[in-house]
């Protein structure tokens, strides 16, 4: 990794979801009620997540994270067959305060000291983010957190990954973008960012357009490739 040159690179702009918040911590916190089905809860609903986020996007059928995240749950209950009285509600509630990867707050505080400006792009509506950056106590570490809210369509528009450098007043090549999804990592670096792929589960790499400046095994290996 130390091959890689990001010496021009001003601010980190982090996916959310899978990439600062573990997405399966809401399944895994309800496990006294789905007991061994808390993991294929967890894998479908995300699946089912990103699904509707694509699907609706190709179709103009935009709703908003917390609606899809929704959605993705029941189809995932129901593919399941499970039905408990108050899961749904608790599930979603979880969904608010998903757990910050061990790595993330110390990582975060360290490149902020260094003088590096960070920030948020998601999927996830206001709400959801700000109850996610709170729930984690990182909400002060970011200069700005954004969401597809403010375009309505979902990742990987282009649309999308404009918003960061417009909001940083960066020209995309002078940022960061970092994600544990693949496919937003190549996207990212397609639309013209530094992208680096936080490959947690040891993925292959995608086929899809361009090809990320590098793969890091989580956060921490940011803090020797970025400059501080
Ligand atoms: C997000 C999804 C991709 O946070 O995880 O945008």
């Amino acid at each position: 990794m130390t091959n890689i040159n990001l010496d021009a690179v001003r601010a980190c702009v982090f996916d959310a979801y899978g990439t600062l918040f573990d997405v399966t911590s809401a399944a895994r916190s309800a496990r006294d009620a789905l007991g061994d089905n808390w993991q294929p809860v967890a894998d479908l609903w995300r699946i089912k997540q990103l699904q509707y986020t694509w699907l609706r996007g190709l179709a103009g059928h935009h709703a908003d994270f917390w609606q899809v995240t929704g959605d993705a749950l029941d189809f995932a209950l129901a593919a399941l067959e499970i039905d408990r009285p108050g899961l749904r509600e608790r599930l979603m509630n979880l969904y608010l305060g998903l757990s910050a990867y061990p790595e993330v707050p110390d990582t975060l505080r360290r490149l902020k000291a260094g003088g590096m400006r960070l920030a948020i792009l998601s999927n996830g509506t206001p709400a959801m983010l700000a109850a996610a950056v709170a729930s984690a106590g990182i909400a002060e570490l970011f200069d700005v957190v954004l969401s597809v809210e403010e375009v309505r369509v979902y990742k990987p528009h282009p649309k999308v990954y404009g918003l960061a450098a417009r909001h940083l007043q960066l020209p995309p090549e002078n940022a960061c973008f970092v994600s544990s999804n693949g496919w937003d990592a190549y996207a990212a670096k397609a639309f013209g960012y530094r992208a680096l792929w936080c490959n947690r589960s040891g993925q292959p790499p995608e086929r899809i357009p361009a090809t990320p400046d590098g793969e890091i095994p989580d956060l921490s290996a940011l803090l020797d490739i970025v400059p501080a």
